[in-house]
């Protein structure tokens, strides 16, 4: 019963966007941001609320999935109620559900994805499942309003790190992505060795502003195959190697050159990589989303490299960089006028969901 008019109702929005608004209540709980967003015609944002439990997880220098996934619901309820309020929109006003249902944490990822087939079940909603990483790549439309596809995607977070072409809303082939750590995964594991607490990301950011990219820390492996894999083990390391170097030989450490040495080494290659792919591509538009987007140092080598080789670049601005539910509900709008998306009740979250690799 649900099925059907849930279906009904998904190919009626699909058939009439054009000529109607369409409000879609998005859920977002991969990592440790619950998210409830209210989107109106997928760049709209009535309401975007976030409920971080960074606080939490600081004392423990990195998110403990357990703790993650309890305090989610925890606070969920709470955050519709909120996003419902500050949008003025009512329950019955809302024409579908979108929640990501991976990649991220499982424990975490199910409390979204029940509380969403539980209000879809309640309102005979169209349930749209969104994948996390598109969904990052989502932010950017809504915040710059004429942006349209085919484009080159950065995707830099604390779980993925990917070069991606978009080539169409729906239609995205992967072409370089990591074969070890993500970048923001790196950040976080140099600055929990250098005890700088969690997220790594920010700090190292505000710490390598002061300091000078005098150590060399090599990291082969991105300047190798120029549109190639990716991969931040090796450097995190090559980190690890120097400071118990120092250690070792009583010599002290500059927390801030350290910072500013890995930054330039692990930002460089990357922005080399993407630059590359989108002159290969001949694309003459890049796209950066994620955590890591939030990153200064990335921003301005980007926005140069970018000026230098007639490049538009398209950077969110910070609080749509890190995760939030109005990319997903943006992202599930464009899956749902184009047919795509729907699910059913059986909806389960997966951890490890992807883009595929496509060899060119
Ligand atoms: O996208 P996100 O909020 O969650 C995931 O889907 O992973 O990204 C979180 C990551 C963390 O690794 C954090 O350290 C990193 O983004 N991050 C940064 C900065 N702000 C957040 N990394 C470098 N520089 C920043 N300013
Ligand atoms: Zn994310």
């Amino acid at each position: 019963m649900y099925k059907k008019i849930a279906e009904e109702k998904f190919n009626n929005l699909k058939n009439n966007f054009k000529t109607r608004d369409i409000i879609i209540l998005g859920i977002e709980s991969s990592c440790d941001e619950t998210s409830v967003s209210i989107v109106k015609n997928g760049r709209e944002v009535l309401s975007n609320v976030i409920s971080s439990q960074i606080d939490i997880h600081k004392r423990f220098g990195g998110v403990v999935p357990e703790v993650a996934s309890r305090n989610h619901v925890l606070a969920i309820d709470n955050v519709v109620k909120e996003a419902l309020e500050i949008s003025k929109v009512n329950l019955e006003d809302i024409n579908a559900i979108a929640v990501t249902y991976g990649a991220g944490l499982m424990g975490a990822l199910m409390v979204g994805v029940t509380y969403a087939k539980s209000l879809a079940y309640a309102l005979k909603l169209p349930l749209i499942k969104v994948n996390h990483i598109k969904g990052h790549i989502s932010a950017n439309y809504i915040a710059y309003e004429n942006l349209t596809p085919p484009f080159i995607a950065l995707v830099v977070s604390g779980g993925h790190t990917a070069i991606i072409k978009v080539n169409d809303y729906c239609n995205h082939t992967l072409i370089a992505t990591t074969t070890d750590d993500a970048i923001g995964e790196c950040y976080d594991k140099v600055a929990k060795v250098l005890g700088l607490g969690y997220p790594g990301g920010p700090v190292i950011d505000k710490y390598a502003l002061e300091g000078k990219e005098n150590i060399t820390f090599i990291n082969n492996a991105n300047k190798s195959k120029k549109d190639g894999g990716i991969s931040y083990s090796g450097l995190k390391t090559a980190v690890i190697n120097y400071l118990h170097k120092q250690n070792q030989n009583n010599v002290s450490v500059n927390i801030n050159d350290v910072c500013a040495s890995f930054q330039k080494e692990a930002v460089n290659p990357l922005v080399d990589k993407l630059i590359y792919v989108a002159k290969k591509q001949k694309c003459n538009k890049i796209v950066v989303a994620g955590g890591v987007a939030a990153n200064s140092y990335l921003r301005n080598l980007l926005t140069q490299e970018g000026k230098k080789n007639k490049i538009e670049v398209f950077v969110p601005p910070m609080k749509y960089c890190t995760d939030n539910a109005a990319m997903i509900a943006c992202e599930a709008y464009y899956n749902l006028i184009n047919g795509q998306g729907l699910s059913d009740l059986e909806l389960t979250a997966n951890p490890s969901i992807n883009l595929k690799y496509t060899k060119k």
